[in-house]
């Protein structure tokens, strides 16, 4: 490991080659692990969901999951991270190598720490979201994870967030990274936004793009299990079985508006104007052209 690249950012979070996790020690988080990852093996159907976190994770790795239903034999097991865990935070002893094909995965990972053979085989599905709306998300999600730093004010999150001093690490590098070289890669890019504004078509563009042919009336039923409506109701969907030393406050945890714009509710027009400046210049060399409205 090349310690300079290691280094620890408070007692809850290290960062290593830019990424930034949470120290845990059901997983097997090591430096050595994340560099392993470069090497990961990979099959041509896996299918990647790629965000910086509160970009819309655990909502696309529902929607994906429920498209995918007929590939999981055990019904009765249907807790969407098992279906599709997060690379990264592998559980001791799990083998993902093992796990059956299709294999699904999320990952918050920065672009070159992600396994080198995506760029020959298997999918991956980048969702984007507006970082004000990010950063407002992590705000409230970080102050009721006991993992996490949480923040006193909105302005030391500003901070954080330019700082990359968070759980994903630089919000403009992940981006920057993915959108750079996104031709190496079989792609989807997708928003948050879009899919709050026609989820539907979101759906069936994400079927075209796996190659999943569902009936309409299969599509009807993804996109009625996948509102923020039916999934704040569904405890295994909201993440609430998290374990105590993680978090004592689960309602909410991972479904808190589920709407676009928040952020205007949160930041003062002196946040929001620094906020502007800091991304005008951290992304003028970024070909991005699906710009929500970050005015
Ligand atoms: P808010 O905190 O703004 O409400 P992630 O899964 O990457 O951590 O992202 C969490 C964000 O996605 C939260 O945003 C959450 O409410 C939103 N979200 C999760 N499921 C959703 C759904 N079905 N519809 C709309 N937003 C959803």
């Amino acid at each position: 490991m090349a310690q300079q690249d290691y280094k620890m950012l408070s007692d809850k979070l290290f960062t290593y080659k830019g990424t930034v996790l949470a120290l845990d020690s059901d997983h097997d988080l090591t430096p050595e692990y994340i560099d392993s990852l470069t090497d990961f093996e990979t099959r041509d159907d896996d299918l990647y969901v790629v965000t910086f976190p509160k970009s819309g994770t655990v909502w696309t790795q529902r929607i994906i999951t429920l498209i995918y239903e007929e590939d999981f034999p055990d019904k009765a097991k249907q807790i969407t991270f098992e279906q599709m865990p997060w690379l990264e935070y592998c559980l001791k002893k799990a083998d993902y190598n093992a796990r059956p094909s299709p294999r699904l995965f999320c990952s918050h990972l920065l672009q070159p720490l992600m396994p080198k053979a995506l760029q020959r085989k298997g999918k991956i599905i980048y969702v984007m979201r507006n970082p004000k709306d990010i950063m407002v998300s992590y705000f409230y999600f970080s102050n009721k994870m006991k993992n996490l730093d949480s923040s006193e004010s909105m302005y030391e999150m500003l901070e954080k967030f330019f700082t990359g001093c968070m759980v994903g690490g630089c919000w403009f590098d992940h981006v920057k990274g993915w959108i750079t070289n996104k031709d190496k890669y079989n792609i989807l890019i997708l928003t948050y936004e879009e899919m709050i504004k026609d989820l539907r078509s979101v759906i069936v563009k994400i079927c075209e793009f796996v190659g999943k042919n569902l009936s309409d009336a299969a599509i009807d039923k993804v996109v009625e299990t996948a509102t923020f409506k039916h999934m704040k109701k569904d405890p295994l969907a909201n993440y609430e079985f998290l374990p105590q030393n993680v978090t004592n406050n689960p309602k909410g945890l991972f479904l808190r508006k589920g709407t676009v714009g928040d952020w205007r509710n949160t930041l003062t027009v002196a946040q929001s104007e620094c906020f502007d400046r800091v991304y005008q210049e951290k992304m003028k060399d970024v070909p991005l052209n699906m710009v929500w409205d970050i005015s």
